[in-house]
């Protein structure tokens, strides 16, 4: 079990995350919320990353530091320039966070098998500088697999990839942190991903837990409304999972293409400057 206590942190003064209180069992568990509520900060602090107020435990024990290193996995949002390495160079660092001639046969076979249960063994001997963000993305997630952690903490990790992706890494996170028992915190935009694969979702607002549950008990009109400032329709689908469909009136529409920018291109055309 993981449990984060009045967990308090601010960039200098002004206080991003206020007395987060959360506990995570070994399951899937959506982090959504609206953009700059705290979501990837949070998961900062659990990796141990940020010095804060409050503590985080992993079965009673306080982590931070080297510890959350050893037990924590974590996959930031940004992963910032590649380096010149392949792709099997990168991962294997994944494993071992340093390269050395001591890398087993069964690194090499763990490090074969992520690859292939992600479907990018052909990637292998590519320089990672030279893929596609998408491809990118794919190995900071093989990265992230082959630490096997007990605390898995992921970031927005299918942001860059296409549909077919992001479902096909959705079934693999669920099903390894099944099979291995992990307790795994993704932070994801995309509310009908999140009610479909995740066991629980938590939803922030302004650095703080606004509510916990099963998807189906949290994904409603009221909070999304609440929340996102959104009108939505909630609907359950047949596999017994909530559908949510952002309803946009006309008078959004109406608002958004004359807003400030559309009036001044509208000066812009009347006084002849194209
Ligand atoms: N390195 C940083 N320095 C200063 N402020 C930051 C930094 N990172 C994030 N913030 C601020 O903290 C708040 C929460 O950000 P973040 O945790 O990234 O939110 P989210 O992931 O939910 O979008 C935002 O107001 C953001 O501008
Ligand atoms: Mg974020």
């Amino acid at each position: 079990m993981l449990t984060v206590s009045n967990l308090s942190f601010g960039y200098g003064r002004k206080l991003v995350l206020k007395e987060i209180n959360l506990e995570c069992e070994p399951m899937l568990t959506a982090i959504i919320g609206p953009n700059a509520t705290g979501k990837s900060t949070l998961l900062r602090c659990i990796a141990g990353l940020m010095k804060h107020q409050g503590s985080v435990t992993l079965n009673g024990k306080i982590i931070d530091g080297e510890d959350a290193s050893r037990f924590v996995s974590y996959l930031p949002q940004e992963n910032g320039t590649p380096i010149a390495l392949t792709v099997l160079e990168a991962v294997l660092l994944g494993r071992h966070q340093s390269l050395s001639w001591r890398v087993s046969r069964d690194d090499l076979d763990l490090v074969f098998c992520v690859l292939e249960d992600l479907g990018i063994e052909e990637l292998a001997t590519r320089p990672l500088n030279q893929l596609s963000g998408g491809q990118q993305q794919m190995v900071s997630i093989a990265q992230s697999l082959v630490r096997e952690p007990q605390v898995l903490l992921m970031d927005e990790p299918t942001s860059s990839l296409d549909l077919y992706r992001q479902i096909e890494i959705f079934n693999l996170i669920r099903e390894v942190t099944w099979r291995r028992g992990m307790i795994t915190l993704v932070a994801i935009h995309d509310l009908n991903l999140a009610a479909r694969y995740a066991d629980r979702i938590v939803v922030m607002d302004k650095g703080r837990i606004y509510a916990t549950g099963d998807p189906s008990e949290i994904l409603n009109p009221e909070m999304i409304s609440s929340v996102y400032n959104v009108k939505a329709d909630v609907y359950i689908d047949k596999n017994d999972l909530p559908v949510v469909v952002p309803m946009v009136s006309a008078s959004q529409i109406k608002k958004t293409k004359m807003g400030h920018c559309g009036r001044f291109l509208d000066a812009q055309l009347i006084s002849g400057n194209k």
